[in-house]
């Protein structure tokens, strides 16, 4: 590169140090390399539905296109999807939200990190339970913010307890992130649980809630997944629910979510949205009103599917000596200990030490990928997604007991 060029390049701001790509990205990059070498790879690392988008939902797509609905809409939508948003908000937590109370995004993902962006100023603290979804940490120190990441346990189902939350509490707490069902560990929070954790909250009226419910369609249990604004009416004001058609819908490409809580919060989001990309897709906007509206089937019937693979991968893992698979309750990953293979010896003479080197021996003795427990905040484990085919996934099970049975113990 000459002189010249690096004088024109843009220097980049502070706050990028702050950043690094998604662990997802950069295994996607390594699976990648290796196919490009002609070696088969099983990803287990999926992170969104393996279903094709409804096509009553790509029907309302193509007819929003013909009707010219292809212009900019309010950074918080068109009526009718605010209309199908507040409706279904309803029928989930029993609450009514006014207009002024939602706010819409370009994905889940880009309403969370705008609320961070609202909120943060230099030094807030964000209490994010680990394991976590590998963006909330970034997202919260590239916005000036400090992750207060809190351990989970095994024995408490890997959620947050009151007794952590109330340790973690400082004066510069500005959120708590609750992710039910939770990606990665499938976890589900049950009424008694948000309530315990509500009593805390109650004494300390400077912390708010980021609820992420991106997967509560997806879960196995009793419907709908309880909601702390639900079990916590009273705090209401302090609760941001975060969801969207991504999961549910299997629309994770036309990237509508939606959030909802304090006016101020949401009208806050709105106006950033209005200075950076204006509103999200009308295209997109008509199709999450035709999925928002248009029925239970597609997610039951999905909902059985994930089921019997759910069943399957957690059968199967739970065979192969070593490792320990967590029956998730939500969402489409099983959470897998396997901190009883660290020190084993791979054929190759390796003494398996990090999470990086159980990856790459499951890599490269079976093709299979899985995401590594580190990028989670919590080592010793890893994520493998069942939103593949039944096949796949008897595939990859096999796959892994062959890459375990070669390891010396
Ligand atoms: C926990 C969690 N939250 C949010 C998102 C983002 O969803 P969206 O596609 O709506 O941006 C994901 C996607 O993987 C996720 O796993």
């Amino acid at each position: 590169m000459t002189l010249f060029e690096t004088l024109r390049m843009p220097v980049l701001a502070e706050r990028m140090s702050r950043v690094k790509e998604s662990p997802s990205s950069r295994v996607a990059d390594r699976v990648r390399a290796f196919q490009a070498a002609g070696r088969e790879v099983l990803p287990l690392t999926i992170g969104e539905p393996d279903f094709d988008t409804p096509d009553h939902v790509k029907d309302a797509a193509i007819a929003a296109i013909r009707a010219g609905e292809t212009k900019y809409t309010s950074a918080n939508g068109t009526p009718a999807l605010r209309k199908a948003i507040i409706s279904r908000l309803r029928r989930k937590t029993g609450q009514s939200y006014g207009a002024e109370e939602m706010c819409l995004g370009g994905g889940a993902k880009q309403l969370i990190f705008l609320a961070f962006v609202a909120t943060l100023d230099e030094g807030d603290e964000v209490i994010v339970p680990a394991p976590y979804w590998v963006s909330y940490p970034d997202m919260v120190t590239v916005n000036g913010g400090r992750p207060v990441i809190v351990g989970t346990t095994a024995a408490e189902g890997y959620k947050l307890t009151p007794g952590r939350l109330r340790e973690a509490i400082t004066d510069r707490t500005k959120w708590v992130v609750l992710n039910t069902p939770n990606n990665p560990t499938g976890a589900v929070y049950g009424e008694e649980e948000l309530r315990g954790l509500a009593d805390v909250l109650r004494a300390h009226p400077h912390v708010s809630v980021l609820c992420d419910e991106i997967y509560d369609e997806i879960n196995f249990g009793a419907r709908p997944v309880p909601s702390a604004v639900t079990v916590a009416p009273d705090l209401r004001e302090r609760v941001f629910l975060v969801n969207g058609v991504s999961k549910a819908y299997a629309m994770t490409g036309w990237r509508i979510g939606y959030g909802a809580g304090a006016a101020s919060l949401c009208g806050a989001i709105g106006t950033l949205q209005s200075q950076s990309s204006s509103c999200p897709s009308s295209v997109s906007q008509a199709a999450a009103v035709a999925a928002l509206d248009g029925g239970r089937e597609f997610i039951d019937r999905t909902v059985r599917i994930y089921t019997e693979r759910r069943d399957l991968l957690v059968a199967g893992l739970g065979e192969i000596d070593g490792l320990r698979p967590t029956v998730p309750q939500g969402g489409f990953y099983v959470w897998t200990d396997a901190s009883a293979l660290m020190g084993a010896v791979t054929p190759s003479g390796v003494t398996l030490a990090s999470d990086a080197e159980l990856a790459e021996h499951f890599l490269e003795t079976s093709g299979v990928v899985v995401i590594t427990g580190d990028s989670y905040g919590f080592p010793g484990h890893f994520r493998a997604s069942f939103a593949l085919s039944s096949d796949t996934i008897r595939e990859a099970v096999a796959g892994l007991a062959h890459s375990v049975s070669l390891l010396r113990r």
